[in-house]
């Protein structure tokens, strides 16, 4: 929690963006009054409006008997009770009574340009159903769980709707995490299966998972086989008995085209997904299957008005929730074509992603504001090269995005024409709980705008009570949603702890935010100490863990500072152990260090060494100052007379002032 009780927002912008006219009328959501007296339904009738769309959206083997149960204050969320149903079902098998039988699911791309495979749903369907038989096989039941380390490769999401079909969990780890973070979580969970790949491209070069996965196994008792995607026909280390070839065993001809699908029920868990929180280990946050289900097509087909013709490109990756809920369950779901990419923004050169959404005549656009920063530095004339047409809606999720990203994507990218949903949601959340419905909806660059139907949210102060127009204060939710975590792998007291402590009866988000006059909702960012690298979720505890678990290192504190590109960059205290001296030998080293525990992304960008840090009596680092120092504010850094020892901001200053 930041030690400085005043929550203030810097924003201030004024300008508006009105809905384009003249698709207006086909959209599912088509005027301002329409979401209003939509949203007004929601909340008077919630057993009314989800059961509906609960209906509408998926198709149930058996109907729920109670729509939804919640108490937050035990916790205990419950949706769609007695409701049966399964995910890969939803995705795949009901689309091939229909004319979607032979439409194109997944149009993936790899990174080197000639390299393009398409599934469609019967194609998709057939391999899901392969590969759920090898797990069968493999002894894999409902409530098992499975590991995946996989890169942006249409297996990835084959293998997770694999694991669907049969009710096992799964977890996915970003693929750009290192041994250690995989290895913590397949521990956590207990996973008895490991899927990964020999390795993938990125920005030309090859990068090996597969090394990473034996390293990673050394510690895992639990997990019996590792299967292993050949991807780039890598030279790799092959355990005898435990290492499957992905190919070779979905191929096997005893294995069959068809696999029943189990009945799940709706609170079922569907997944497990590890995310960064303020304090200890990450979160091993999971999602049942009803509830989550429903909730990611609801939004997917309003918030991006989703339509069967539609080519739709998330641009995420699949390791993040985003890619969990927008590039697989949701579309896959409503029978969408999507495209799925293995490669970056800016390889082989920054007109990369414009490029392919002329190749492949993208309708519905959705990426990170990092991105759009990137691309905006490399220059308007990339978006001009291309032909961008077809884009008629663009997204942005991860980050707060700032007015000026907005309106260059706006004007370069939708050329005017399209209006941007700015989605604020969280790996806790499912999918968005705040975002503009296209049509309906006028745009404020920077505001992720106005509560879905059925989200209320709240902007309470530090003593509980409600923050006033444009105060800011901490969010919060009144009410449950059907696409809410609904718990913490293996501890629910955390769940409890860190989601519905902090606000009694309340789902506690861990961002600020402020309302406007016009009901806008304006995210600040974090409060906790969660830094948002890229889009990326990282804790500050994991990040000081790491390096104190180098052994110079003493003490550590970290921070995020402000970084054009990247939204926060990774800035390092550190405090040396008795006969360790600065060196840039030294720094490089705790950076390595870092990269290695953690992941490419986690790698410090500057680390300063101190012979104190700022500390309250009771012991708390005050990072205020940290975020000062690190700024180069020395004049202001506000009250420091509860520090346990004042004199430690001299040397803090002294030695920032060293690095210029
Ligand atoms: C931030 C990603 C402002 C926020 C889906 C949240 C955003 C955290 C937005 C969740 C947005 C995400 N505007 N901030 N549109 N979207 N955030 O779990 O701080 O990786 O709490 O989920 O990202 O990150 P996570």
């Amino acid at each position: 929690m930041g030690e400085s009780s005043k929550i203030e927002s810097v924003l201030k912008e004024e300008r508006v963006f009105y809905p384009p006219q003249a698709e207006r009328d086909q959209a599912y959501i088509t005027s301002k009054y329409e979401y209003e007296e939509i949203y007004k339904y929601s909340l008077a009738d919630p057993d009314g409006f989800w059961s509906e769309r609960a209906k509408e959206l998926i198709t149930w083997f058996k109907l729920w008997n109670r729509t939804c149960y919640w108490d937050f204050n035990k916790p205990e969320i419950r949706w769609f009770e007695g409701g049966k149903l399964n995910a890969s079902y939803n995705c795949l098998d009901r689309h091939l009574e229909g004319p979607n039988k032979n439409k194109a699911a997944i149009i993936w791309q790899g990174e080197p340009d000639e390299e393009v495979r398409v599934y469609t749903y019967q194609m998709l369907h057939r391999e899901v159903c392969r590969f759920a038989n090898v797990l069968k096989k493999l002894g894999v039941k409902k409530g098992d769980r499975v590991s995946i380390y996989l890169p942006m490769i249409p297996e990835l999401p084959i293998v997770m709707l694999a694991c669907a079909r049969i009710g096992a969990i799964h977890s996915v780890v970003f693929g750009g995490f290192s041994a250690e973070a995989l290895k913590t979580r397949i521990q956590d969970c207990e996973a008895k299966i490991l899927i990964t790949a020999d390795g993938y491209w990125r920005s030309g070069k090859k990068v090996e998972s597969k090394k990473n996965a034996d390293e990673a196994l050394k510690d895992c008792p639990t997990v019996e086989k590792c299967i292993v995607v050949k991807r780039l026909g890598l030279d790799i280390n092959w355990v005898e008995g435990r290492d499957i070839w992905y190919h070779e065993a979905i191929n096997d001809p005893d294995i069959s085209d068809w696999c029943d699908c189990e009945e799940m029920d709706a609170e079922d868990i569907l997944f497990i997904l590890y995310t960064s929180g303020s304090t200890g280990k990450p979160k091993g946050v999971f999602h049942t299957t009803g509830g989550y289900l429903v909730y990611v097509t609801h939004t997917l087909q309003w918030v991006f008005d989703l339509k069967p013709e539609d080519i739709f490109w998330c641009t995420a990756d699949i390791g993040w929730i985003t890619g969990h809920s927008y590039i697989v369950y949701g579309p896959l779901a409503l029978g969408a074509t999507e495209i799925m990419y293995e490669g970056v923004p800016t390889y082989p050169h920054p007109g990369r992603f414009w490029e392919l959404c002329q190749k492949f005549k993208v309708t519905l656009f959705y990426t990170a504001p990092t991105v759009i920063r990137a691309l905006m530095r490399a220059g308007d004339e990339w978006p001009k090269k291309y032909d961008l047409s077809s884009l008629r809606i663009l997204g942005s999720v991860g980050e707060p995005i700032n007015p000026e990203a907005w309106l260059w994507y706006h004007k370069n990218v939708g050329r005017g024409r399209c209006p941007i949903v700015d989605t604020w949601w969280q790996t806790e959340t499912g999918g968005f709980l705040i975002a503009p419905l296209p049509y309906a909806i006028p745009q404020k660059p920077g505001s992720a705008t106005v509560p879905l139907p059925g989200v209320e949210p709240i902007i309470l102060r530090d003593d509980g009570t409600p923050a006033e127009v444009n105060e800011g204060g901490h969010l919060c939710m009144k009410r449950a949603w059907p696409g809410m975590l609904r718990g913490v792998w293996g501890d629910p007291e955390r769940f409890k702890q860190v989601y519905f402590s902090r606000f009694p009866g309340y789902y506690y988000t861990g961002d600020g935010a402020r309302r406007d006059e016009d009901g806008y909702i304006w995210i600040i960012g974090r409060l906790d100490d969660v830094i948002n690298v890229s889009g990326h979720r990282l804790g500050t505890m994991e990040l000081e863990s790491a390096l104190v678990a180098h052994p110079a290192v003493a003490e550590a504190a970290v921070i995020g500072i402000p970084h054009e590109v990247k939204g926060e960059t990774i800035y390092a205290f550190v405090i040396l152990r008795e006969g360790y001296q600065p060196s840039e030998e030294l720094e490089k080293d705790l950076k390595q260090h870092v990269r290695k525990a953690i992941g490419p992304i986690a790698t410090p960008e500057f680390i300063q060494f101190v012979s104190g840090l700022p500390k309250t009596r009771s012991g708390k680092i005050m990072r205020r100052i940290l975020r000062k120092i690190a700024t180069g504010q020395y004049e202001d850094l506000g009250d420091t007379s509860t520090l346990a020892d004042p004199s430690v901001v001299e040397d803090l200053v002294r030695t920032r002032k060293e690095m210029e």
